[in-house]
């Protein structure tokens, strides 16, 4: 049967509709009802924007190109999901606001498990440049009860904008750490200010960012994963308030409860902390875990 668009819809609509009903036998019912939705929509999308053949090859050829670009050290399906807003929509649909748990965000590529656990105040790298940063913070649950023991994982870019795991010159240490909550559930490290970054964009994912007019950029953060006994553990991400690419971060992952302000510090009117000379910044962060749901 031929699939009549121009002269009515009624054609493709069957078209459709055969799918449809092919995919009444899947056996899995979930899977079944995400593939039926799936189909419509993409049907849908496909007769309302009258695909031609040349862009249905582009798009053949794009996420071909994805796939060749995935590797052990690159999920470019991932990043693609990321610069769509996908991963952000997902995120949201299942770590909705309606909690007062601290709101989670993107876990991004430069996750590395393993990371060196550290006292609470040490630094997690050996250089903390012309800008280092202090951060402390409390682990509490929602009721505000302080959360002893729970671990705090962190990470971040260093000042060329690149991550340990993206760049050879930098220790596999660099700018990551594992820190345990004091009995208050406090923790605190020393860093460098983060900087802002772009994400990695010599493949497809880079093209299309190119082809409609965006920009890859990323605003300055640190990433963590926290996680105690008893609770949800959350990812989420401390925003430098001052980063200029917030109202535009390539993959949605702002929240703005997540937007920290660094607070500078001057040598001349203050006692410098320990380990650190000339001038630099302070930020608290506050987490606050939701307790997770009983058996
Ligand atoms: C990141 O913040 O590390 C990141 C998140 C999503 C895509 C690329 C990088
Ligand atoms: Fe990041």
């Amino acid at each position: 049967m031929g699939i009549d668009v121009n002269g009515s819809e009624t054609s493709a609509r069957a078209l459709t509709e055969q799918v449809v009903e092919r995919l009444q036998q899947c056996p899995d019912p979930r899977l079944r009802d995400l593939m039926v939705e799936l189909i419509r929509h993409l049907h849908g999308f496909a007769v309302e924007q009258r695909l031609t053949d040349e862009e249905w090859m582009a798009a053949v050829r794009f996420l071909t190109e994805v796939g060749q670009m995935c590797s052990d050290q690159r999920q470019e399906f991932i990043l693609l999901s990321d610069a769509l807003g996908l991963s952000m929509l997902v995120d949201l649909i299942n770590h909705g606001a309606e909690s007062t748990a601290t709101e989670s965000t993107v876990l991004g590529p430069f996750y590395a498990e393993g990371a060196p656990w550290r006292s609470n105040g040490d630094a997690i790298t050996d250089d903390l440049g012309a800008e280092p940063l202090l951060v402390s913070g409390h682990v509490r649950d929602t009721a505000g009860r302080p959360l002893a023991g729970a671990t705090v994982d962190v990470w971040q870019n260093a000042t060329n904008r690149l991550y340990a795991v993206q760049d050879h010159g930098q220790s596999p240490e660099n700018l990551r750490g594992r820190f345990r909550t004091g009995p208050d559930g406090s923790f605190a490290f020393r860093t460098v200010r983060p900087v802002d970054y772009p994400i990695p964009d010599d493949g497809p994912v880079g093209r299309m960012l190119q082809a409609t007019g965006r920009h890859p950029w990323r605003p300055a953060h640190i990433h963590l994963i926290v996680s105690a006994d008893g609770c949800t553990p959350v990812t989420t991400h401390v925003f430098d308030s001052a980063s200029t690419f917030l109202e535009s971060d390539v993959v949605f992952g702002v929240k703005p409860s997540l937007v920290h302000t660094l607070v500078a510090h001057d040598p001349a009117t203050e006692a410098e902390p320990a380990g650190i000379h000339g001038h630099w910044y302070t930020v608290e962060v506050a987490i606050a875990l939701q307790p997770a749901p009983g058996p």
